[in-house]
């Protein structure tokens, strides 16, 4: 059995715009495991975004809490949840651009200011993961000399330099060609084989086949939770058949 990373109970959340209440989370309680590749699909709308600002503290629940490593995260501070954040989430949102004046190794390190860490030690993971991303022949470019999948790839060194224990990606592949996109779940099934953890939104059905657990949302609950075994290269049609088949049951 694989250890709770984080557990949410009876979680809601609603937005209220000219008097009328949307409530965008419905009482969910859900597990999200240490070591999985946590995949949340649903049509656009479902509340998919809005969950993964709960899960990560970035945004206040509206009742109900989020729990990361048994500690409650709701009711803390900003000031605790920035500490937390920094400490133990990476994230790859499309809000959270790279800095237009910073070049590529100076945007990867922004993160490991005043992290606890020593000069060296902080170097050597940048030129570890600028490596690993192929993008060390960049890393004095800026971001407006990339490619969109470079420029994904260094928000995802970005996400990776603190060794957070969880990753957050919200549809990472949105915005990227094909190759690009391949590119960058190569990456993550590469670091979830590490045993990285990683709950990634998505509706690109390549992406989901990534990873080991699909939750399916619709209208702010879950519709729907499969599990995988790890994926495999030479087994992506029998996977795509199973997943493509309960995305299907769902109306997807
Ligand atoms: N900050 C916000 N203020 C008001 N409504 C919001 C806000 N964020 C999301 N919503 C609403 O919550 C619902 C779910 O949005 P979202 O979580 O972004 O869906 P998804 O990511 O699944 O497409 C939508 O109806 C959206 O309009
Ligand atoms: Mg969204």
């Amino acid at each position: 059995m694989k250890n709770t990373m984080i557990h949410t109970e009876l979680l809601c959340k609603s937005f209220v715009s000219d008097g009328e209440v949307n409530n965008v989370i419905k009482n969910m309680t859900l597990d999200i495991k240490k070591g999985d590749f946590t995949v949340i699909m649903g049509s656009s709308g479902s509340g998919k975004s809005t969950l993964l600002y709960l899960l990560s503290g970035m945004d206040e629940v509206t009742s109900g809490k989020v729990e990361l490593e048994g500690k409650n995260l709701t009711g803390l501070k900003e000031k605790q949840l920035a500490d937390i954040r920094k400490e133990k989430m990476g994230f790859v949102f499309q809000a959270i651009n790279l800095v237009p004046d910073l070049n590529i190794y100076e945007n990867v390190a922004s993160p490991t200011y005043k992290n606890g860490k020593s000069r060296s030690e902080n170097a050597n993971k940048i030129t570890k993961l600028l490596e690993t991303m192929e993008l060390t022949q960049h890393e004095k470019k800026y971001p407006n000399q990339l490619s969109g999948g470079q420029k994904q790839r260094v928000a995802i060194c970005r996400a990776l330099v603190n060794d957070p224990e969880i990753l957050f990606a919200d549809e990472p592949t949105g915005a990227l060609n094909s190759a690009q996109g391949k590119n960058v779940l190569d990456t993550f099934t590469s670091i979830h084989e590490a045993g990285q953890s990683i709950v990634m939104v998505t509706h690109d059905l390549k992406a989901a086949l990534r990873g080991n657990r699909i939750i399916y949302l619709k209208d702010g609950r879950v519709d729907g939770d499969l599990r995988l075994e790890d994926y495999e290269e030479n087994q992506k049609e029998e996977r795509e058949k199973e997943v493509y088949r309960f995305l299907k049951e769902r109306g997807w």
